[in-house]
């Protein structure tokens, strides 16, 4: 039998009346971790003005059209930060090629930022060529809701935010500090956010660039027939067909 989340189905009050159910609300708050900002997919990305290793950035006018990635991590001169801001950076023209801008964030400040860089560049073979935004009273961190107090209580962990076009929050990741991200994977959302947002397509799992998506089942029959002339249809809701415009 599973027992009950809640301390106790049946409670009392503060006029002694007995309820039943969960306690309100209010009691489990109480108990809760501090607030910290939780964004969703298709949330408006917090916009904001910090300093960066090389002067001020307003973000969202930094962003302009493009696609974001916002990305934050625990600490400044340490192992694996030193091996995901190299990544990144060798990465630049993949990112500039999906029209997406990226930056990073931890809540060290600029001149550690500063003195850190060179450090990247020699041993990760790329200088830092992207906005490292300096945040040491966690504002930026606050309004990501990039500190998870029962992880770490002062560092950012490993966030991902995918930013569209407009503003809007399209990908969230978060890994723990002892597991560098895998940019190649952030790079291969961002064709499929792209790809989905301009046809009616979905991508299926561990797809690629150039591989079979799929046909929405939002798609009627005879819409996917004149839209995909060419899918196959392997169950009436998995339709697959060759990536729009990859010919
Ligand atoms: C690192 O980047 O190596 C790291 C940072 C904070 C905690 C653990 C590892």
């Amino acid at each position: 039998m599973h027992s009950s989340p809640w301390p106790s189905s049946e409670s009392h009050d503060h006029k002694g009346t007995l309820m039943c159910g969960p306690p309100p609300i209010t009691t489990l708050t109480a108990t809760a971790a501090p607030q910290t900002m939780t964004l969703s997919l298709g949330d408006l990305a917090p916009d904001f003005t910090a300093e960066t290793a090389d002067g001020e950035i307003r973000f969202h006018e930094w962003l302009g059209e493009s696609w974001g990635v916002l990305f934050s991590h625990p600490a400044d001169f340490t192992p694996v930060c030193t091996t995901e801001l190299g990544a990144v950076a060798r990465l630049h023209d993949q990112f500039a090629a999906r029209n997406t801008k990226v930056a990073a964030v931890s809540v060290d400040a600029a001149d550690a930022h500063r003195a850190w860089a060179p450090d990247i560049a020699e041993t990760q073979g790329a200088e830092v060529n992207f906005p490292l935004i300096a945040d040491p009273d966690r504002r930026v961190a606050t309004l990501y809701g990039m500190i998870h107090p029962r992880h770490d209580d002062t560092a950012t962990v490993r966030s991902v935010f995918v930013i569209g076009p407009d503003k809007k929050v399209k990908l969230t990741l978060t890994y723990p500090a002892s597991t560098g991200r895998h940019f190649g994977e952030i790079l291969r959302v961002i064709d499929s956010l792209q790809l989905t947002a301009a046809h009616r397509v979905a991508t299926p799992a561990d797809w690629e660039l150039g591989e079979d998506v799929i046909i929405t089942p939002a798609v009627s029959q005879e819409e996917a027939a004149r839209r995909f002339p060419d899918h196959r249809v392997i169950k009436p809701y998995l339709r697959l067909t060759a990536q729009p415009g990859s010919a």
